[in-house]
């Protein structure tokens, strides 16, 4: 398929995906305000075009927790994604392989942590919810050591999952039984290349991670009803201190805002945090990426944990948009929906056509702002 654009791989993707599919990956919490905001407040941010500056070698490279990017993205981790194209993550593990950035599995995939590292050529990120059954939150690290993860993520946004009005209008949340069912079936065969390719031949459609609690014969039904029944209210930063015990190697603390949770965060030994408003998904109202990055990035520097280094997702549909977020203070920058429009549209291929296409933009946007390396990037190039 011919894709110039992040938004023709969304465009792609709404006509190949049920709609209750579309709809999940598309929508935001509430009146979908920040949802909305993240976009239109990267939008605002003008750059500072700068010229005559000799940008034949422009490096998008970086370095993170030692290891090398071909440039400074992170796919991040995307619940069901396995959903969008048959066994979609490990596609998606083989495509950031191939172009050099990190692919962060989620908790809650359709295919296993084991069925992924059998796929992905490189190592890759593992991101843990913290759920009440803290034995099933040992034996995920425990997997996430075996299956040679070089990075923890745990969500810090998600006590609870937000409340989000088209996955009821959808059907795909508040539908249980018969009912729900037959909507969904019915959205599902009027995408009759999905039906065949992933609703028929990319099964199993669990939980992969959660199916060994469940047994053999759980269905969609039973595997939302153990996430909403097992998503922990009651988690604090002692729990991530504990994590940090238990996990030697590089911790990313996901989904805050507030400088002074940033703080925390880095109190309790994370290597990262990544600033995000779960893509406008969970606090309808809650700052945007463009607002938060720079209060987090300077408190984080001033009080001493100038290494914890800073990830920042929300709204990121252009490599200008990563250049944006770069210059207010990000190290480096996750796409969620960004990636998963390239593989609900056109499997690996599209996961890769996404990176291929925010590289190119990143690398003009640069050229254009005078820049040649990643290191150089800070808020003289913003207007
Ligand atoms: C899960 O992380 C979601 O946003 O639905």
């Amino acid at each position: 398929m011919i894709a110039a654009s992040i938004e023709d791989y969304r465009r792609a993707a709404r006509t190949r995906t049920p709609h209750f599919l579309f709809e999940y990956v598309e929508g935001g919490a509430n009146e979908e305000v920040t949802l909305r905001r993240n976009i239109e407040g990267l939008a605002g941010v003008s750059l500072r075009q700068r010229v005559m500056r000799d940008v034949r070698d422009t490096e998008l490279s970086t370095e993170l927790f030692g290891n090398k990017l071909s440039m400074p993205i992170i796919l991040s981790p995307v619940g069901l994604a396995g959903m969008y194209a048959r066994r979609g993550e490990t596609l998606a593990a083989q495509a950031a392989a191939a172009q050099g950035v990190p692919f962060c599995l989620s908790t809650v995939s359709v295919c296993p942590i084991k069925e992924v590292a059998a796929a992905s050529p490189a190592p890759f990120w593992f991101q843990l919810y913290m759920v009440r059954d803290r034995g099933f939150v040992r034996s995920m690290i425990d997997a996430a050591r075996e299956a040679g993860c070089t990075a923890l993520t745990v969500t810090v946004d998600m006590p609870l999952p937000g409340y989000r009005y088209r996955d009821i209008r959808s059907g795909l949340a508040g539908a249980p039984g018969l009912f729900g069912q037959l909507r969904r079936l019915s959205q599902a065969l009027r995408r009759p290349e999905w039906a065949v390719n992933v609703g028929l031949r990319g099964k199993p459609h669990t939980l992969g991670n959660v199916a060994p609690l469940l047994g053999p014969h759980a269905g969609l039904g039973e595997f939302f009803a153990w996430v909403a029944a097992n998503f922990d209210q009651s988690v604090t930063w002692a729990d991530i201190e504990a994590i940090r015990a238990e996990w030697s190697g590089p911790l990313i603390i996901k989904g805050l805002l507030d400088p002074d949770d940033a703080l925390e965060a880095a109190r309790c030994g994370a290597d990262a945090v990544a600033v995000s408003n779960h893509g406008g998904r969970q606090l309808d109202g809650a700052l945007t990426t463009v607002e938060a990055v720079p209060p987090v990035a300077e408190s984080v520097a001033r009080e001493g944990f100038g290494n914890v280094r800073i990830i920042a997702d929300g709204g990121v549909r252009t490599g200008t948009d990563v250049l944006r977020l770069l210059a207010l203070g990000a190290h480096s920058v996750a796409i969620g929906r960004a990636w998963l429009y390239g593989l609900a549209a056109d499997g690996q291929r599209g996961v890769e056509g996404a990176l291929k296409i925010l590289e190119a933009e990143l690398r003009v946007a640069m050229a254009l702002t005078g820049l040649r390396s990643i290191s150089e990037i800070n808020r003289d190039a913003l207007a």
